[in-house]
């Protein structure tokens, strides 16, 4: 895992923007992974302006989400398919047929899970995979003590993250109970991973998954199995990060290596 420390939320959602538009224009039919939640925001608001004013391109490129409630239509303002239209999908040009996110008003969940496992084999797999992490430690919606094989499927909420979720919604009991969720062993297939985490609050979570042990009760920390996954931090986030010194002395000796 590669460490970047940031100096706040801004550098942390600019220099992740840059690697996904790094990709898209290496790789314009990439197959993008999104993520929901406040994390990624403003990575997607920096898309947003690098396709406005720098002409970035993704019409070639497609989409799958990690994750959506279930009992939440796409036109739900609280649904995952609603952030992302508004957050992103309405301000780039990623032919909207071309970005899938997990319908949470299926009758028959196992079937769609299933059928969303094959779209994305059949996409090719997912080249990048963007995370947010949540407090409790979760990718996706894999909770402390999901498999570290899990693929895609209905799980259950903790209270935790009701909890921390429910700031979106009117009231606490309004957050759905259950969601459909890409799994860990679903998110470890993708080419590439980068994780965005901001503020005090992620600090516990972002150092038990980075330098603890790889445990299903921290299921970020499964991405320590994975060869190619950088995250972007703020400092507040890598406040309990014990290598910390150590993973800033290589940012700068590559910024270094860089410019000689
Ligand atoms: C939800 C999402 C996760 C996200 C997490 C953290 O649980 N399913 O994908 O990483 O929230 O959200 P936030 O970035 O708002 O803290």
């Amino acid at each position: 895992m590669e460490v970047v420390i940031c100096k706040d939320y801004d550098e942390v959602s600019l220099k992740a923007a840059r690697v996904v538009a790094d990709l898209v224009h290496a790789r314009p039919d990439a197959v993008l992974g999104f993520a929901t939640g406040s994390s990624p925001m403003g990575l997607y608001r920096e898309l947003a302006r690098l396709h406005k004013e720098e002409a970035l391109d993704f019409s070639k490129a497609s989409s799958f989400n990690l994750d959506e409630y279930c009992g939440l239509a796409s036109d739900h303002p609280q649904s995952y398919r609603y952030f992302m239209n508004k957050e992103l999908f309405d301000h780039i040009n990623l032919p909207v047929e071309k970005t899938r996110v997990p319908s949470g008003t299926a009758e028959d969940w196992p079937a769609q899970c299933a059928e969303y496992e094959q779209q994305i084999a059949d996409a090719g797999g997912i080249d990048l995979q963007v995370l947010g992490i949540g407090s409790d430690g979760h990718i996706a919606f894999n909770e402390p003590g999901s498999s570290l094989g899990s693929r895609t499927r209905l799980v259950y909420l903790t209270e935790q993250t009701i909890a921390d979720n429910s700031r979106f919604f009117e009231k606490q009991e309004d957050v759905p109970r259950t969601a459909i969720s890409m799994g860990v062993g679903s998110i470890l297939e993708a080419r590439q991973c980068v994780v965005v985490a901001s503020g005090a609050n992620k600090s516990p979570a972002l150092a038990a998954a980075v330098e603890g042990p790889i445990t299903c009760m921290i299921t970020a920390s499964a991405l320590q199995l994975h060869p190619d996954t950088i995250i972007f931090c703020d400092e507040d986030a890598a406040s309990q990060l014990t290598m910390r010194e150590y993973y800033n002395w290589i940012q700068q000796q590559k910024q270094a290596d860089k410019t000689t």
